[in-house]
């Protein structure tokens, strides 16, 4: 990674050289287990600061990705700089942060305790530790309830005195392993509020997740991944921008018209006088109704839809849907939430939002 060379050389040297722009950088990052593929190639760009979204199916590599990045687990092939270094230097590892997707607390331990352990697995000192644990107390929200102890804390509570946990060193980089999977949708917005906190405090963050709904709220920029595959990676802006069916009412089409649509992007759906085509321009649209006109199609109408983060999810991951794995609801009385689950059937005053993950081929 010959370019990222003066990267390496402008961390330590903070002042002197601009901050490299890069948190994360991997190249065909790959780990198998035996005969079993896990990660199979992953290429991704995390910039300094942003929110950074994994987004893919339960069993896509997300876990397995994220273990390589902090050192825990070696990768077969490829490579990655972490806040401009190798992967496992320990200057690297000082300045991050780490939420595992299944963690279990001493839940006979009070808040502080349990920060304070953690704070002495990261070395920092009596006086460090003293100071830092009601800060990160407070910057989740748990300000106050330090001395209680973890049993009487409720799913959400748990979660944010692990993200406590994960900010003790104060990360320049911190990683998000499926935050809000177990939480309610109170205790997802309260999960999203924090992570627009540390993004605010300039920390960058690397969420794993297969909520899409989370992912279109928080991060700047998504990584697709389906199968160890990074199948589409941008920001989110890209992503639904570079993508848009547009609807075609059209006359009589024969093979060489149908060709030529064929031209400007892929046919999608087609039904007796209109079709739906997959286009990556906008700008592209005249210049098709413009070849449609001239090779002598009567053209009735055209309307461009751009597509939703599910529909471009759901378009980049192979296969077909099969099941749904995942469909969240989030009901609320305007205008809080009120962290209640139910199907789309509520009566007003309820507000519904919903937000479907129908993820093929997902293991649970
Ligand atoms: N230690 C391991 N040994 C064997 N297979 C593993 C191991 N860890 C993960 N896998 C497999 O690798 C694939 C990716 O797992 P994981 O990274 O946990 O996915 P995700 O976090 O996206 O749900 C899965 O098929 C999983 O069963
Ligand atoms: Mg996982």
């Amino acid at each position: 990674m010959a370019q990222l060379t003066r990267t390496e050389s402008a961390e330590g040297e903070a002042g002197r050289l601009p901050a490299p722009p890069l948190a994360i950088e991997t190249r065909g990052l790959r780990k198998e287990y035996g005969e079993q593929v896990a990660v199979h190639d992953v290429t991704i760009a995390v910039p300094r600061g942003e929110v950074f979204g994994f987004l893919g199916p339960n069993g896509a590599g997300k876990s397995t990705t994220v273990k390589m990045l902090l050192g825990l687990a070696f990768p077969t092939a490829g490579e990655a700089r972490i806040l401009g270094q190798p992967l496992g230097a320990v200057g690297a590892k000082r300045r991050i942060g780490f939420l595992p997707e299944q963690f279990r607390f001493h839940e006979w331990l009070r808040g502080e305790e349990f920060l304070d352990f953690h704070g002495q697995l990261y070395g920092l000192s009596r006086a460090e530790r003293r100071r830092r644990i009601p800060e990160v107390l407070e910057l989740v929200g748990l300000g106050g309830r330090g001395r209680d102890r973890l049993r009487t804390y409720s799913k959400g509570m748990l979660q944010r005195a692990g993200l406590a946990q994960a900010l003790l060193n104060d990360p320049a980089l911190v990683f998000l392993d499926e935050p809000t999977s177990a939480l309610d949708p109170i205790g997802r917005r309260e999960v999203r509020d924090i992570i627009r906190a540390l993004k605010a405090r300039g920390m960058t963050v690397f969420l794993n997740s297969h909520l899409l709904s989370e992912v279109e709220t928080v991060c700047d920029r998504v990584a697709i991944v389906d199968r160890g595959h990074v199948v589409r990676q941008g920001t989110l802006k890209e992503l639904l921008q570079a993508s848009l069916d547009v609807d075609l009412t059209l006359g009589a089409l024969d093979d060489a018209a149908l060709r030529r649509i064929e031209e400007y992007g892929a046919i999608v759906a087609r039904e007796a006088g209109a079709l739906s085509v997959r286009m990556d321009d906008i700008e592209e649209v005249p210049r098709l109704v413009d070849a449609l006109v001239r090779a002598g199609v009567a053209v009735y109408g055209v309307t461009p839809h751009r597509r939703s983060l599910e529909d471009v999810f759901l378009g980049a991951v192979e296969g077909e849907p099969s099941e749904v794995r995942s469909t969240q609801y989030e009901v609320r009385i305007h205008p809080a939430p009120v962290g209640a689950f139910g199907l789309p059937h509520s009566p007003p005053p309820f507000v519904l939002r919903t937000a479907y993950c129908v993820l093929p081929g997902a293991q649970r």
